[in-house]
Parts: C-alpha cells; sequence; structure tokens
C-alpha cells in the first residue's frame, strides 16, 4: 500500500471510512525547509503522544480538530481535510525568524501575540504573505482568514495556560488548519501540535525544549521531547 501523502514529519493513509484518514508520524527531523536532515528513533512516537493529548485538551476546550481516536504509538486517526495552504504563527515572545527579520534580540516579550502569515510551500521556503496575498492567491477568503486569526488567539491562549502549568513558556508556534471534506464550510485545527512546531522554553531555567535543539546542534533532543511528554502527561493527568 502506498500512503495518500508523504511530508516531511508524516504519512496520511487511507482508511475503510472514506471521511477519516491515519496519519503516521515518523521519525525524521527537518529544518530549514527541508534542507538539514537527520532521524530520531523515538520522535514519532513522541510527537504523536503529545499532540494527540494537546488535540484532546482543545477538544474539550471547544476548539475544534482533526483528531478522531490514536491508533498506536505513531498513529492516529483524524478526519480527512483539504488543508489550507496558509501556516499560521502566533509569537509571544521574539525568536527564530522575527530576530532575523527585526535585528530584535530573543525573547523580547511582546505587549499582544504577534500572528504572521506564510504560504505553506517547501520549494518557495514559506514566504512572509498578509491579508490581501491571501486573498489574490485564493489561498483563503476573508471570511476563513478572520476564523483562523480567531482560533489561533484562542488556541494561543488555551495552550500558554496549559504550558505554564507544565513550567515551560509557549514562546511561539504554527498551526495548520483544513476544510472538512465532509462537513463544507466547516475549519478545523489539522496537522500536529509537538515540539516540532512550537517553541517551548523551560519557565526556570530558559533552556530550550524544542526543534531548536535540532535547529542550532544544541544536543538532547529527544531528551527534550521526552521531557516535554513527561510534563504534557502530567498536566493532563496521565
Ligand atoms: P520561525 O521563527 O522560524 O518563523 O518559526 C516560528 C514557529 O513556527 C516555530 O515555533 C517553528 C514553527 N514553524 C514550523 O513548525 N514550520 C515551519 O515551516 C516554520 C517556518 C516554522
Ligand atoms: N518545518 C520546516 C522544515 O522542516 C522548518 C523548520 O521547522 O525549521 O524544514
Amino acid at each position: 500500500m502506498e500512503p495518500l501523502y508523504e511530508g516531511k514529519a508524516k504519512r496520511l493513509w487511507a482508511t475503510d471510512d472514506p471521511g477519516v484518514l491515519r496519519m503516521e508520524f515518523k521519525n525524521d527531523a527537518t529544518a530549514f525547509n527541508g534542507e538539514k536532515k537527520a532521524q530520531f528513533e523515538e520522535k514519532g512516537r513522541l510527537n504523536n503522544a503529545i499532540s494527540n493529548r494537546i488535540y484532546a485538551l482543545l477538544e474539550k476546550e471547544g476548539i475544534r480538530t482533526h483528531f478522531v481516536r490514536e491508533i498506536d504509538e505513531t498513529n492516529v486517526e483524524v478526519r480527512k481535510v483539504e488543508i489550507i495552504m496558509v501556516e499560521v504563527i502566533v509569537r509571544n515572545l521574539a525568536a527564530g525568524s522575527f530576530c532575523k527579520r527585526t535585528g530584535v534580540e530573543e525573547g523580547r516579550a511582546f505587549s499582544a501575540p504577534v500572528i504572521e502569515f506564510s504560504i505553506k510551500s517547501d520549494e518557495l521556503g514559506d514566504p512572509l504573505v498578509n491579508d490581501d496575498y491571501i486573498r489574490e492567491l485564493r489561498l483563503a477568503t476573508p471570511e476563513e482568514l478572520q476564523h483562523l486569526r480567531t482560533a489561533a488567539l484562542k488556541v494561543n491562549d488555551l495552550l500558554s495556560d496549559f504550558f505554564s502549568r507544565c513550567g515551560l513558556r509557549l514562546v511561539d508556534f504554527k498551526l495548520e488548519f483544513g476544510r472538512l471534506k465532509d462537513e463544507p464550510g466547516t475549519i478545523v485545527l489539522a496537522d500536529e501540535i509537538s515540539p516540532d512546531g512550537c517553541r517551548l522554553w523551560d519557565l526556570e531555567t530558559g533552556e530550550k525544549m524544542d526543534k531548536d535543539r535540532f535547529r542550532r546542534d544544541l544536543g538532547g533532543v529527544m531528551e527534550a521531547y521526552r521531557e516535554v511528554l513527561a510534563r504534557v502527561e502530567r498536566a493532563t493527568g496521565g
């Protein structure tokens, strides 16, 4: 059997239910739009476990997501969606490309969350775009974009609070959304939420607990992911 889709960190497989797919987390890690590559034996398992717990929590708080149920250590059932080709990034503190673009020092806290959009395209290097680009490229309607913005801010509030209970500062993160195939007009949170697509800093030590350990060759990548999972499990009751 062939996957329906293979991305850098996940594969999507058909199931018997046409409205449901199996999403498999791979052990591959990439950075800088796939330029830097490595394999981490446990990454699929850790990200699947972290992401599923977070999606279950968001669902409980009224955020609609693609999550259906965890199948096993590296597989989850998700609703079939048409991915909106816009990555939604929310920032609470300056880091990463924000610092590179502006010269601001890493760690400056913002007075309010910064939202940015980029086109989901490795070939183009995920370019930063604004609302007008998104409208003219027909990536999303203005109404859909408003929904993405509102949902992203709500996710930020919920997750900032959740991760602080884990002793972690949610510095920034990336979300992807999709249009439900069997429920036209409904947009849900898709993809994953894991240390691959979030910056998480230990609240006490400031230590980086996310994919920046890989991007910057800091070592201890899986140790950090394992620690994030342990804290997420504790905060969600095992
Ligand atoms: P950035 O500072 O590199 O723009 O990244 C902001 C956040 O978004 C960071 O937590 C990592 C995440 N991200 C992804 O998950 N995928 C991507 O392709 C990019 C560019 C960022
Ligand atoms: N997710 C992107 C990649 O895999 C960028 C990044 O996370 O640094 O290349």
